[in-house]
């Protein structure tokens, strides 16, 4: 059953270009609530263990380099539907195959430099909201 919370990281390269208001504009204007919320910067061991899932990737090391290269906003969302949703808002990875009017569409520099991130499914919403949040950080 779909859960009604999901995670995002505002990622180093939109918050280097100055567009974290924009980014959680777009969010709140889609009907997100914001039930949690930090300005932070990884260190490497919990960037490789946030991405431990694409370890054996090519770009593993590019994706935990460029993830620790400066501050990031991570936030628990909450909306109906969230994981699904917050997917649509953001757009494809790549952001030449995102749609018009999404997150990465307007706000993206490359696949790589993606703006967002945005969990996949309710189980790994949970997962990376724990990752990041203690249960006394998230309202409600
Ligand atoms: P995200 O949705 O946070 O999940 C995995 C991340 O890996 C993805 O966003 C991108 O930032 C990154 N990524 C995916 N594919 C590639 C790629 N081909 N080259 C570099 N980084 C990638």
């Amino acid at each position: 059953m779909a859960t009604n919370r999901t995670f995002t990281m505002i990622k180093p390269d939109a918050v280097e270009s100055g567009n974290i208001g924009n980014i959680l504009q777009m969010i709140t204007d889609a009907g997100f609530d914001i039930k949690a919320m930090k300005f932070t910067q990884l260190t490497e061991e919990q960037a490789k263990k946030f991405y431990e899932v694409h370890k054996e990737r090519p770009f593993y090391q590019e994706l935990v380099d460029y993830m620790i290269s400066g501050p990031i906003v991570a936030a628990i969302l909450e909306k109906d539907n969230a994981v699904a949703d917050f997917r649509s808002l953001i757009g494809a990875t790549d952001p030449t195959e995102a749609e018009e009017g999404t997150i990465r569409k307007k706000y993206a520099e490359s696949k790589a430099k993606n703006a967002v991130h945005g969990s996949d499914s309710d189980e790994n919403a949970k997962i990376e909201g724990d990752f990041h949040f203690s249960s006394d950080e998230v309202i409600g």
